[in-house]
């Protein structure tokens, strides 16, 4: 039988999560999103004083939250620096691998500085966080882990060949955590978001964005709310059954 109540919705109360990337856009609103479900969330970046603030704001609505710096641009000190997560926040159920970074440039152009600097963040940043959290899920048999990957892994993007292939690099990475990891009760998936108006596409000029809406089968860029909602479904009991998927929102942009 359902260990779901119709009354408790994406109720995650008991529960404490770990968002990368949480100091501004897509990673704040999940936080956001989560706590406000009952999550304990520890929001991780590198922006203290913005981490700060979003803990202030969760505390001020009921929530629950501790702002925990954290550079996935140093990976091999990743584990250590998780280990000094406090007692009461230290057994993570959701991982929610968001933070992200671009340098794009056609393939001719790129250096290997770039190449490395976004595979190293976005992709070996994950793969430390994960395997220092992982084994707290499997103790407890259950868990959720969640990548932020992007559309651009499904499609290809000219002048974002470093970004794609780090993208499709957390597609593969969760394909196979989610088999080692099944029979521990943890799930592992992926969010493929398309256009989200954030910092991130903010650098985009107003022109590629009217070029890009139309593309859009929705005709509309993606809000951060629209990921926290699906990084929401994907983190609660309701999607216990969904391992291993890569949930596309992106508006219709990659069908
Ligand atoms: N916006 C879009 O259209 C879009 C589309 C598809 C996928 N995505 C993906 O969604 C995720 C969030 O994107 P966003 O648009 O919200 O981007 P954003 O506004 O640029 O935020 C990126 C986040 O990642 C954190 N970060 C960057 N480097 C870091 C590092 N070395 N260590 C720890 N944290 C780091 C940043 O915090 P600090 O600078 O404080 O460290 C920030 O919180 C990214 O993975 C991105 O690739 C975005």
């Amino acid at each position: 039988m359902s260990s779901v109540s119709s009354s408790s919705s994406f109720d995650l109360s008991g529960k404490t999560a770990l968002v990368t990337g949480a100091s501004q856009g897509i990673g704040y609103a999940a936080a956001e999103r989560l706590a406000a479900h009952g999550a304990r969330v520890v929001v991780a970046a590198r922006s203290e004083d913005k981490l700060k603030s979003l803990e202030g704001k969760i505390t001020e609505d009921g929530g629950v939250a501790l702002a925990f710096p954290l550079d996935l641009a140093s990976p091999e000190r990743v584990g250590d620096r998780l280990k000094e997560l406090p007692e009461e926040f230290s057994g993570i159920d959701i991982l929610v691998n968001n933070a992200g970074i671009t340098a794009d440039n056609l393939l001719m152009r790129m250096k290997i500085e770039e190449w490395d600097r976004v595979l190293r963040t976005n992709l070996t940043g994950t793969y430390a966080v994960t395997k220092a959290l992982a084994r707290g899920m499997m103790k407890k048999r259950w868990g959720r882990i969640i990548s932020v990957s992007s559309v651009v892994a499904l499609m290809g993007n000219a002048g974002q060949a470093n970004y794609a292939a780090a993208k499709a690099g957390l597609i593969g990475f969760s394909k196979s955590l989610a088999r080692e990891l099944a029979s521990r009760g943890i799930t592992v998936n992926v969010v493929a978001p398309g256009y989200v108006t954030t910092a991130m596409t903010d650098e985009l000029g107003e022109a590629s964005k009217t070029e890009l809406q139309s593309a859009i089968p929705l005709k509309r860029l993606g809000t951060v709310e629209d990921i926290a909602s699906a990084v929401l479904y994907l983190a609660s009991e309701e999607a216990g059954y969904i391992t291993g998927h890569v949930l596309n929102v992106s508006g219709g942009l990659y069908i």
